[in-house]
C-alpha cells in the first residue's frame, strides 16, 4: 500500500518538476522497493543485474534461471568447487553458483553480507510508471471509488481540536483544506489571518504563510479562505480574500507573498493539470480561469450578475476540477451545485437546486465541493451539517457524513467548509464551528 502511494507521487511530480527531483525522489523509490533477497530472477548467466556495472548475475547450480548478484571481481583460482552429490558449500557466506569462465562444474562463490549495498538490484522502473498512470485532480480521489462506497461515521480529529484560538494547535474560523500527495494537511485559517500545515502524525502545525496579523504587507494575508499546492512551482496558492488578491507563497522561502491576481473577490480556487487557476469571484457571481501567467483570465461560469439562470450564479464559493476538466462551483446562494463542461456554452445543475430546506433533494448553503471519477459530487453543507453525495444525474442526495445535528461529536459536524478527498479516498472536512478539520476514513469501497 505504502509503495503505491510513493509511486503515484512520484508520477505526480513527473508531470509537474525538474527531472532532477524526480531522479532524486527514483533513488527514494528504489530504497523503498529494494528486494530484501539477492536473488537475480530471468536474468541471463554474467547478464547485468546492478546498477553496479561490477556486479553480474551467476545462476545457482541445481536452479533454473534463477541467480545470484555478486560482484566480478574473484579470482578464479580463489573458489573451489561445491559438493558434487547436492551443490552445497561448506564456507559460510558463499554460494554454489555456476561461473563456466573459471570451472566447467559448479564453484563456492563468495556472498559477503554487505552484498546487498555492493550490488543492489536493478529498480523496476516500468514498474512505477505503470502503476502511476492517474493523476489525480486536486483534491481528488487517486483511487476509483465506488458508487456505493461508505466513510466512517465517527470523524478522527486531524488538526486543530482544541477550541478556537491562536496556538499553532488551534484554528480561528478555518475556510478551505487542501492535503497533499503526502497526507500533509494545509488550512485556511482565516481569522488567524494565517495558513497552517498539519504534517501526518504531527500534534501541532505550523504557520507556512501570513500569521503577522491582518493587512495588506507582503508578509500578512487578511481573512484567508482557500488553499492549494501548485507543486510546479512548490508553492502555496492562497485566496486573500479581504486583500481581494490571490497571492503565491514559496514552500521553500515562506516569509513573503507575491500577488499573483488583484482587484478580485476571490473565494474558493483550484487548479487543473495543466496549471490552470479556477477562482470563485464572489462578488461578481462568476468563476474566472487564468492559464499560467495571465492576469485577466476568462469567466467560465456565471458572469451575468446575480441570479438563478443557469448562466447564472448567486455568491458562488468553492470550486472543482475534474479530470475531465469540467468545473463544479458551489453557488451558494442557489442552494445547488453547478457542473460547466469545457467548451459548453452553459452548466448544468448536478446538485441542489430545489431552493433551501433539509430534504435529500435539497442543499442548505453548499461550500466544499469535489467530484470521483465517475461524476459523483460530494458537497459539504453549511446548515445542514452534512456532506451529501449526489451520483451523476441524480435527482437526490444521500448522506455520507453527518447529519447528526449540530455538534461537537465525532460524528456531528458545526458548519462543515472546506471538503477534499486524500489519495485514498478518505474524506478531510474542515468543521468550522468546532475549530477542528475532521478525517473520515473510508469504510467500504464496493
Ligand atoms: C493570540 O491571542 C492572544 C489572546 O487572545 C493575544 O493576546 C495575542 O496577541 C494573539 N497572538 C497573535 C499572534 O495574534
Ligand atoms: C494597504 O493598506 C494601507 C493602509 O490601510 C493603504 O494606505 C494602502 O493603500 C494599502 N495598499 C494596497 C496595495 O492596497
Ligand atoms: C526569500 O524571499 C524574500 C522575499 O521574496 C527574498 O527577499 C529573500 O531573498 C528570499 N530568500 C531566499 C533564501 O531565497
Ligand atoms: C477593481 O474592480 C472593480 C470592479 O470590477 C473596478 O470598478 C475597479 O476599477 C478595479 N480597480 C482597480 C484598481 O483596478
Ligand atoms: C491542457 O493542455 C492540453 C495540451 O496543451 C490542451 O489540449 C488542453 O485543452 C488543456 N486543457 C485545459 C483545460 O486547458
Ligand atoms: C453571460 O456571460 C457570458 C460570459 O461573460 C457572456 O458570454 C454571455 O453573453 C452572457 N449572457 C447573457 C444572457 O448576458
Ligand atoms: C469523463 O469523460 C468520459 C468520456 O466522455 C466519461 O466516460 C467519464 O464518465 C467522464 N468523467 C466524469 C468524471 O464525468
Amino acid at each position: 500500500m505504502l509503495l503505491t502511494i510513493v509511486r503515484c507521487f512520484v508520477f505526480v511530480l513527473l508531470r509537474f518538476v525538474s527531472y532532477f527531483v524526480l531522479l532524486a525522489l527514483l533513488l527514494f523509490d528504489i530504497s523503498l522497493v529494494e528486494v530484501k533477497s539477492q536473488f537475480c530472477d530471468g536474468i541471463s548467466q554474467y547478464g547485468r543485474c546492478s546498477p553496479n556495472s561490477a556486479c553480474a548475475c551467476y545462476h545457482i547450480a541445481g536452479a533454473i534461471n534463477i541467480g545470484i548478484c555478486v560482484d566480478v571481481f574473484v579470482d578464479c583460482s580463489a573458489l573451489v568447487a561445491c559438493v558434487d552429490s547436492d551443490n552445497t558449500c561448506y564456507e559460510t557466506n558463499h554460494r554454489c553458483v555456476h561461473h563456466p569462465q573459471c570451472h566447467s562444474s559448479p564453484v563456492c562463490y563468495p556472498v559477503p553480507s554487505f552484498n546487498q549495498r555492493l550490488c543492489p538490484p536493478i529498480p523496476k522502473y516500468l514498474d512505477i510508471v505503470l502503476l502511476c498512470i492517474l493523476v489525480h485532480p486536486l483534491r481528488g480521489n487517486a483511487i476509483d471509488i465506488h458508487s456505493n462506497a461508505q466513510w466512517q461515521e465517527n470523524g478522527l480529529t486531524e488538526a486543530g481540536g482544541n477550541r478556537r484560538g491562536n496556538a499553532t494547535n488551534q484554528l480561528n474560523n478555518p475556510g478551505g483544506v487542501y492535503v497533499d500527495d503526502d497526507q500533509t494537511v494545509y488550512v485556511a485559517d482565516a481569522s488567524n489571518h494565517r495558513i497552517m500545515e498539519w504534517k501526518m502524525g504531527a500534534m501541532s502545525s505550523q504557520v507556512v504563510a501570513g500569521g503577522n496579523g491582518d493587512g495588506n504587507g507582503t508578509h500578512q494575508l487578511y481573512g484567508p479562505l482557500d488553499v492549494i499546492v501548485d507543486s510546479e512551482t512548490d508553492s502555496l496558492i492562497i485566496s486573500d480574500h479581504y486583500n481581494k488578491r490571490v497571492v503565491r507563497w514559496s514552500r521553500r522561502n515562506g516569509t513573503h507573498g507575491e500577488t499573483i491576481i488583484s482587484n478580485i473577490s476571490c473565494w474558493g480556487l483550484t487548479m487543473d493539470e495543466n496549471g490552470s487557476l479556477y477562482v470563485a469571484e464572489f462578488s461578481k457571481h462568476e468563476v474566472r480561469r487564468y492559464r499560467r501567467g495571465e492576469s485577466q483570465g476568462t469567466v467560465v461560469a456565471g458572469g451575468n450578475g446575480s441570479g438563478n439562470r443557469l448562466d447564472q450564479l448567486y455568491y458562488p464559493r468553492y470550486v472543482f476540477v475534474d479530470r475531465n476538466n469540467s468545473v463544479y462551483v458551489s453557488d451558494w446562494g442557489n442552494y445547488r451545485v453547478m457542473k460547466w463542461l469545457e467548451g459548453a456554452k452553459e452548466v448544468i445543475v448536478v446538485a441542489g437546486g430545489n431552493g433551501q430546506g433539509n430534504a435529500l433533494t435539497q442543499l442548505h448553503y453548499p461550500l466544499g465541493v469535489v467530484a470521483d471519477q465517475l461524476g459523483t459530487v460530494y458537497v459539504a453543507e453549511q446548515l445542514n451539517n452534512r456532506v451529501v453525495r449526489w451520483p451523476k444525474g441524480a435527482t437526490e442526495g444521500s448522506i455520507i457524513i453527518g447529519g447528526n445535528g449540530i455538534g461537537d461529536k465525532s460524528n456531528q459536524l458545526d458548519w462543515p467548509v472546506g471538503l477534499s478527498f486524500d489519495g485514498h479516498g478518505n474524506f478531510y472536512v474542515v468543521d468550522n464551528g468546532n475549530s477542528r478539520v475532521q478525517k473520515f476514513n473510508i469504510a467500504s469501497n464496493q
